[in-house]
């Protein structure tokens, strides 16, 4: 089947705590489909360097990656699963592109313009973040990047990448297709705008029960509507809607017992994974990434020694 040969490539920062916005918008969905091509699941380290400073929190949230994929249902024997810093071709090529693309045409990025706009700092790095992920996608011939809406413009910024060197030096690199599902809602966060770890409004993905039982507590409800939007709103995700609207009519008026409820089918859902998530040691996490980070240099460097050849620095 000649799908089965497609390439699927996605990636991750780094940068936090995964929360349950996580786990619905990227994790599973990639569990869902990846089985279906060759595909690579790749830790953004690098890239989080744009924005954090803590060596520790770094390293911790590296492994805390692995394992939130490998405990949301994927196989590091079927997936690529690797590390960006690992693969030293990434930087390579993503400085081959810089040296393509122009300044006014990375100043287009909405993305940048968001993180300053949220006080981030511009460092060089964020500014050439679409280059570097371009990289990340075209060194391995990627078919589809399954990835958030908000990174829409990435995609295309790596298709600009690939027809631009494509134009200067012969046809190189696949123009890859983003796989931007509609029907993944942004979930809301505890204040009901979306959960998101810079905005400290998330539910914890693999936080103990307490831990999601408080974030559940701080949910905003406000008391003039009919029921409390906010808490149904997260609710939905996780109960059929007869369920819930038969519960949200029998406890009218009642949000504690309401946010109970939800804190009870949120752990339905998330102790067979913690229990997965806690069963997997450093030891196998590091297991994973030496092995995935080898099978990913593999495909790294061929295609480099053809971009060093088509350029002209291999002498
Ligand atoms: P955050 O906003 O918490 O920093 P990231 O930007 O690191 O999250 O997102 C990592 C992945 O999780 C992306 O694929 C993104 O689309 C997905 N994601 C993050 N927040 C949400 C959300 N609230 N709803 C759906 N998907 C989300
Ligand atoms: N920029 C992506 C994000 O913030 C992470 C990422 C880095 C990525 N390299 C990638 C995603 C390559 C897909 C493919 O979510």
């Amino acid at each position: 089947m000649l799908e089965s040969m497609q390439r699927l490539l996605t990636g991750l920062q780094p940068s936090g705590a995964l929360h349950i916005g996580n786990y619905l918008g990227a994790l599973k969905p990639f569990a869902d489909m990846y089985g279906k091509y060759e595909s690579f699941l790749m830790v953004a380290d690098y890239h989080a360097l744009t924005s954090l400073r803590k060596p520790d929190e770094l390293r911790q949230n590296i492994r805390e990656v692995v394992r939130s994929y490998v405990a949301a249902g994927v196989d590091p024997k079927k997936a690529t699963i690797f590390q960006q810093s690992r693969v030293q071709e990434h930087t390579e090529l993503a400085w081959i592109f810089e040296c393509l693309v122009t300044v006014p045409f990375l100043e287009l990025s909405h993305a940048y313009k968001d993180k300053l706009a949220k006080g981030l700092e511009a460092n060089a790095g964020l500014f050439n973040y679409p280059m570097l992920m371009a990289a990340d996608i075209l060194l391995y011939d990627t078919d589809f990047v399954p990835v958030g809406a908000d990174q829409r413009q990435h995609i295309e910024y790596a298709r600009e990448a690939a027809a631009k060197f494509n134009n200067a030096y012969g046809q190189t690199f696949k123009e890859p297709e983003g796989l931007i599902s509609d029907t993944i809602a942004t979930i809301p966060g505890t204040d009901g705008k979306k959960m998101s770890k810079s905005y400290g409004n998330t539910i914890p993905l693999f936080g103990s029960k307490d831990e999601i039982a408080k974030a559940v507590m701080s949910i905003v409800t406000d008391s003039t509507g009919e029921r409390p939007e906010n808490v149904y709103a997260i609710h939905a995700l996780f109960q059929t809607k007869d369920k819930l609207d038969s519960l949200y009519a029998e406890k009218k008026g009642k949000y504690k017992d309401l946010k109970e409820a939800l804190v009870e089918d949120i752990e339905t859902l998330v102790a067979p994974m913690r229990a997965k998530y806690d069963s997997i040691s450093d030891a196998d996490v590091l297991d994973i990434l030496k092995e995935g980070s080898h099978r990913a240099r593999e495909f790294a460097s061929a295609k480099m020694r053809d971009v060093c050849e088509k350029v002209g620095v291999n002498v």
